[in-house]
């Protein structure tokens, strides 16, 4: 049983944090961790909590202090995780997608009750923040009467703007709130990028394995995807790509350029700034999909492309649906240069996202209480994943591949090799679970043998489930 005791002391807590931060990369071996002043403002303790983490990391073997230089990871300590899986390596010409049906019936089963929800990839509802929302909503709707129900057209509540504007910064983004378009959550922002860049048959360049969500919309528009190898923690391959783009007439390129969906992977900040200027070169519009970028398990919010665009080709998008509710539906989109044609298309096809739900967000976010609940939340989402791994490790049959993602919230996990996910994904649902098997992740079905899990609501019963899957990964591994 993995599940942590009820009551864990600060500095056990700070520990295993650290612990999770090492076994994940985000500290590799050798390299120096915060000092302890720098340690405790990052995480809100004293200096003493601090020492007495550090101690615990040290008895544990993780760290060693070095004299008047401060704390180091200290040895190689992958040994015991499952390995990775390897970087993809898709088919080399370009495809057409019919996943509408696989993904349908992903839909309809991620929305039964009855069922452990490891499939979807549906966040973790906190509480406390329903709550507020509530409230705020409440209010809204006493307060602004009927500004509350009227259109708000394109561009979007300017409030709402001004705070998404603010907070790019963090993200090495230099945006104005004119720069921004509100949307009805990221899936209509990447529906609106492809409107304006693709026609039907152009050929998109894809990470490989792909979120299916964008999947589908590339489907809908009627293109052709090039699935380009990807690393599972550095992203996508610059190289092929590169070659992909000398031998084909690529029209777009779409990442998620932070904690990818499904691998985790993150691209460093020079690889974004290589991509941006490779894709520059060409003239290529990026689509750049951040929807997880807040949910880090580091110190640090990543950077996005959109950092080292020039050109205004990169279209940033994110959206409100994993960190604070998909529900309201609100999402957002720096189109850069394809900005007029957006708005329109925006106007055109949808009118306006709904008020109450901007209204909602922009005054979650001037309350000042968004950071709070992040920072909340990564604590959450990084136990999580840690827990999830370990009992994967436990539970699934050698051969098991698992990522290690630094931020989100699922896991990909490549089963051995006779190992059909769809079959897998039968099997399970008639015992009470529910996956995303890997088919739904490229047009090609080349993660015939992957599934992706999501450990955001990871408990006892999540657990139980994790040991039902894995007795059956085994069974159909024997055959
Ligand atoms: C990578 C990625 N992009 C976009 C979306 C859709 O976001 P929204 O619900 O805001 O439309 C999801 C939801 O699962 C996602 O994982």
């Amino acid at each position: 049983m993995t599940l942590k005791p009820q009551k864990t002391l600060r500095y056990q807590e700070l520990a295993e944090r650290c612990a999770e931060l090492i076994r994940h990369g985000t500290y590799p071996m050798g390299e120096r961790l915060p000092s302890v002043r720098q340690a405790s403002l990052q995480h809100g303790v004293s200096i003493s909590t601090v020492l007495q983490a550090y101690s615990l990391l040290e008895s544990q073997g993780l760290i060693e202090a070095r004299p008047q230089s401060g704390y180091y990871v200290r040895a190689e300590v992958d040994e015991g995780l499952l390995p990775e899986p390897e970087t993809s390596s898709p088919r080399r010409d370009p495809s057409a997608i019919s996943l509408h049906e696989l993904v349908m019936m992903l839909m309809h089963d991620s929305a039964n009750p009855n069922l452990v929800q490891l499939g979807a990839a549906l966040p973790n509802l906190d509480t406390l923040l329903t709550q507020k929302i509530n409230r705020i909503i409440a209010n809204i709707a006493r307060t602004k009467g009927q500004d509350a129900h009227q259109y708000i057209f394109p561009p979007g509540l300017e409030a709402l703007r001004v705070q998404i504007a603010r907070r790019a910064v963090n993200t090495g983004c230099n945006l104005f709130p004119s720069d921004i378009l509100i949307t009805s959550g990221g899936i209509e922002a990447i529906d609106l990028c492809l409107h304006a860049v693709c026609r039907p048959g152009d050929i998109v360049a894809i990470e490989s394995p792909s979120y299916f969500g964008t999947l589908q919309a590339l489907e809908v528009h009627g293109l052709r995807v090039l699935e380009i190898p990807t690393h599972p923690r550095e992203g996508i391959s610059l190289d092929a790509l590169e070659f992909a783009i000398d031998h084909n007439p690529i029209r777009a390129v779409i990442v998620i350029s932070n904690f990818n969906n499904p691998l985790g992977s993150v691209m460093s900040d020079e690889k974004k700034e290589a991509l941006v200027n490779l894709l520059s070169r060409h003239d290529i519009p990026l689509i750049e999909n951040d929807v997880s970028g807040e949910i880090y398990f580091g110190d640090k919010r990543p950077m996005v492309c959109k950092a080292f665009d020039t050109k205004g080709l990169v279209m940033l998008l994110s959206s409100f649906s994993k960190d604070i509710s998909p529900g309201l539906r609100v999402g957002w989109l720096a189109p850069g240069r394809y900005r007029s044609e957006v708005e329109w298309l925006k106007f055109t096809l949808n009118s306006s996202s709904p008020t109450l739900s901007q209204m909602a967000i922009a005054e979650f976010l001037e309350s000042g209480s968004y950071d709070q609940h992040l920072r909340r939340i990564r604590r959450e989402y990084a136990r999580n994943v840690s827990l999830m791994s370990d009992s994967v490790m436990r539970y699934f049959p050698e051969g098991t591949r698992l990522t290690r993602p630094s931020g989100g919230f699922v896991l990909w996990v490549q089963l051995p090799e006779n190992v059909d996910s769809l079959h897998l994904y039968k099997i399970a649902l008639q015992g009470g679970i529910t996956l995303a098997p890997g088919h739904v992740f490229s047009a090609t079905y080349q993660f015939s043998n992957f599934i992706r899990l999501n450990a955001a609501m990871f408990n006892y019963s999540t657990e139980r489930a994790i040991e039902r899957l894995g007795v059956m990964v085994k069974g159909l591994e024997r055959g």
